[in-house]
């Protein structure tokens, strides 16, 4: 399996504390059967994981996981927050992010918490017109999607959205709130990919449930969907 949202990288963000706690959380996914992880710090104007640092400890992380033999390939990526129109372009111009895989095909980008950007739209244009399709980080953990749903199918619509429904929440682990829009996406069809956003061993990087609870609320072949998209990116 391959995770394609985790803050694995040591020290960068909100995520792996340092070295020892990437390795731990390393294993823990091993165990899960994941083998590869896009590691996706966030870049925002809070947490400010440029390209360059990501790959340079991309690099060491993979460094001591192959020195430990743990079998877990780690790729370069981000969580864009969606700060406004003006910083995505001028990241995306200066080549400031990681893309989701090996070309510009996918991106994960993250809604504020403070609230739905305006934006949104004209970034959706921007990311049409480079062919790239957003991945769209935890929908069902924002209180404005599951207030104005519409606002998601909106975005759905436009053709270049993905959602990226974390597992913690089809568990019930981010409240019943997450747990209930998590369901409800399931069941509309609307859950594109599944990931961990782990960020420790607490919020810990597990996949395998989540395609079970895929399966057993929609089916295996709903499950068997988002793999393919998932292999895809
Ligand atoms: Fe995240």
């Amino acid at each position: 399996m391959i995770d394609i949202h985790c803050h694995i990288l040591p020290g960068v963000d909100d995520g792996a504390k340092d070295m020892d706690m990437a390795v731990a959380m390393a294993r823990i996914a091993v165990d899960d059967g994941i083998r590869t992880i896009v590691a996706t710090p966030h870049l925002g104007n809070y947490w400010k994981v440029y390209a360059d640092i990501v790959r340079t400890k991309a690099a060491l992380l993979q460094a001591e996981l192959d020195r430990l033999g743990i079998d877990l390939r780690i790729r370069c990526g981000n969580e864009l927050v969606l700060e406004n129109a003006a910083f995505v372009e001028e990241t995306l111009r200066n080549e400031r992010c990681c893309f989701l895989g090996d070309n510009s095909a996918f991106l994960l980008l993250e809604e504020p918490w403070a609230g739905f950007s305006p934006d949104t739209w004209d970034v959706l244009e921007t990311l049409r017109a480079r062919g790239t399709t957003a991945v769209l980080a935890h929908p069902e953990r924002h209180a404005f999607f599951r207030e104005e749903p519409s606002l998601l199918d909106r975005m759905i619509e436009t053709g270049v959205v993905w959602t990226q429904v974390s597992v913690d929440s089809l568990l019930g682990n981010n409240g019943p709130d997450a747990k209930a829009f998590a369901a409800r996406l399931v069941d509309r069809g609307q859950v594109h990919t599944l990931a961990t956003d782990a960020h420790n061993v607490a919020r810990k990087p597990i996949l395998a449930l989540g395609f079970d609870a895929v399966a057993a609320r929609a089916g295996a072949a709903a499950a068997d969907a988002i793999r393919e998209r998932m292999a895809a990116i």
